[in-house]
Parts: structure tokens; C-alpha cells; sequence
């Protein structure tokens, strides 16, 4: 056989895709774990910042050693212990037929159709008592499902931080949700009112600080108010009747060991 011949050409070629193939494969399933552990990480890393825990110089793991996770069923707004915590992927569970709950078109203000009947839910914990709530939310802006974590004081009402940390929102436009300038407006804000009712809003346009109302209200986005009506209207959605407040209103009365 000639050492140009389309025999071997075709020869060289598919062993190159053989080896190949099994490096690709190789490298796929040799660092499938720590992927797996990155994701986790990162997840964690979020939960830590959206709680204002998070530093740079300490390893995450340490950090999170203080949050505990819990799983909420929603349904009955009670903690079930049905779920590994370590595993459990509330994505995953919405998609799932057994454990998904479709949200009927007048509830859905955050135009998510299903979502998960369970949630992973942190709480900050300092000598067994509640510090911070931390809770993922997650709905529609503009152009993306845009997922972030938002952290309560252990009143239930005050915003401790509010963050997104997954989103395909245009940069410059509804990218500017992860603003540093825009996102420092939410500490300190409040979700429900004296009477329970939920309130946290986003304006088109900027809060009148003499407003009585300015306390449940957060600026708008000037020239992404489309992306901004979705941040307000998924705060409206998980922190309303068919989200977690059936959980929060249960946890302020039962606590963390129901
Ligand atoms: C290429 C392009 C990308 C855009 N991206 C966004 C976006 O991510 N979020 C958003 O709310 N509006 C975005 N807009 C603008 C919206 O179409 C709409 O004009 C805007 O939300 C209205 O906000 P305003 O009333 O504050 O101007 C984009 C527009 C263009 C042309």
C-alpha cells in the first residue's frame, strides 16, 4: 500500500477519531466530579453573597458550614425531609411529572407555567437561632429565565440581599440587574406589610423616598423596564400566596424544628 493511498488517508484518519474520541470521553467522565463540585460551589458562593456572608479569602465549604439546607414543600408550606438535600435540583423537579406543579395563567406573574412543588430553602443559623432566610426565586424578563437568591432578616419582611447569578439579559440594558449600584438599593427594603400583605414592587422609574410606600419599592431600569417588571413580578410570585409565604407565615409561628 502506498503511503498516499485513500486506504491509508481513511486509516490514520479514523484511528485519529478513535483516539480522540476516547480522550474526549476520558476527560468527560474523569472530571465529571469535580464539575459537579464546582456547580455545587458556585451555587454556594451565591447563596453566601445574596446572604452578604460571602469572602473572598475564606474556602466556600468553610463559609457555608453555617447554613443549613432544608427542603419546603410548598403545597403545605412545611419542611419534608422526603429529599436529599445534598442532591435535590429543584429544576430537575419542576420538569419531573411526579413532583412538578403547573401554576395556573392568573397566578403565573412570573411566567414560569411550572415550577417545583419543592424548594431548597438556607437558613443562616447562629446557636440554633434563625439569623437570615435565604430563598431561590426565579421568573421571566425580557429575554430569559433570569434565577437568583433573595435573603430575609429573621423578621421575614426585610430584604437582606437580593441578587441574580444565572440570566441572558442584554448587557448594558436588563443586564444591569447585577449592578453593583443597582442591587445595593435592596437591603433594607420590605417585602410584606404590617398586615402580611406582600408588597415589594419594582417602579418604572425611581422611588420617591418621601413616599410612605418608598420602604417596598425599588427603582426601576431606564430603558429595560421590560426586564424590570419581571424582577417585580417574580418577587410578587415566590413571595406571594402560591410561593413561599404559606412556608414563611408557618415558619414565623412554628419555627425551624417543625
Ligand atoms: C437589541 C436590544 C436589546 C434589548 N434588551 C433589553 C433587555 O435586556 N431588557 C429590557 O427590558 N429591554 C431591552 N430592550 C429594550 C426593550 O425593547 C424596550 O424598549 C425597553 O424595555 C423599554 O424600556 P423603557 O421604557 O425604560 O425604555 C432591548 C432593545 C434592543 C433593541
Amino acid at each position: 500500500m502506498s503511503k498516499d493511498s485513500t486506504a491509508k488517508v481513511l486509516s490514520v484518519a479514523f484511528l485519529l477519531c478513535v483516539i480522540c474520541s476516547i480522550l474526549v470521553s476520558a476527560a468527560a467522565v474523569g472530571l465529571r466530579e469535580r464539575q459537579e463540585r464546582n456547580k455545587l460551589e458556585e451555587k454556594n458562593k451565591n447563596i453566601l453573597q445574596a446572604a452578604g456572608l460571602y469572602e473572598v479569602d475564606i474556602p466556600v465549604e468553610d463559609q457555608f458550614s453555617k447554613i443549613q439546607t432544608r427542603i419546603v414543600d410548598l403545597q403545605t408550606g412545611e419542611f419534608t425531609a422526603e429529599f436529599d438535600t445534598k442532591t435535590f435540583d429543584s429544576r430537575a423537579r419542576a420538569r419531573d411529572p411526579e413532583t412538578s406543579y403547573r401554576i395556573s395563567s392568573d397566578l403565573d406573574l412570573a411566567a414560569i407555567k411550572t415550577r417545583s412543588r419543592y424548594m431548597d430553602v438556607y437558613l443562616v443559623m447562629d446557636n440554633d437561632i434563625l439569623q437570615q432566610l435565604i430563598l431561590p426565586v426565579h421568573g421571566k424578563g425580557l429575554w430569559s429565565t433570569m434565577y437568583g437568591f433573595i435573603s430575609l432578616a429573621n423578621d421575614f419582611s426585610t430584604v437582606n440581599g437580593f441578587a441574580f447569578y444565572e440570566h441572558g439579559e442584554t448587557p448594558g440594558l436588563g443586564g444591569e440587574i447585577d449592578n453593583p449600584s443597582w442591587k445595593k438599593q435592596w437591603p433594607g427594603k420590605k417585602v410584606y406589610d404590617e398586615a402580611g400583605k406582600t408588597r415589594i414592587e419594582v417602579l418604572k422609574g425611581t422611588v420617591d423616598k418621601n413616599s410612605q410606600d418608598a420602604i417596598y419599592q425599588a427603582d426601576g431600569l431606564a430603558g429595560a423596564t421590560l426586564t424590570a417588571r419581571g424582577v417585580g413580578n417574580l418577587l410578587k410570585y415566590w413571595m406571594g400566596d402560591n410561593g413561599y409565604k404559606p412556608f414563611i407565615d408557618k415558619l414565623k409561628t412554628a419555627g425551624v424544628k417543625q
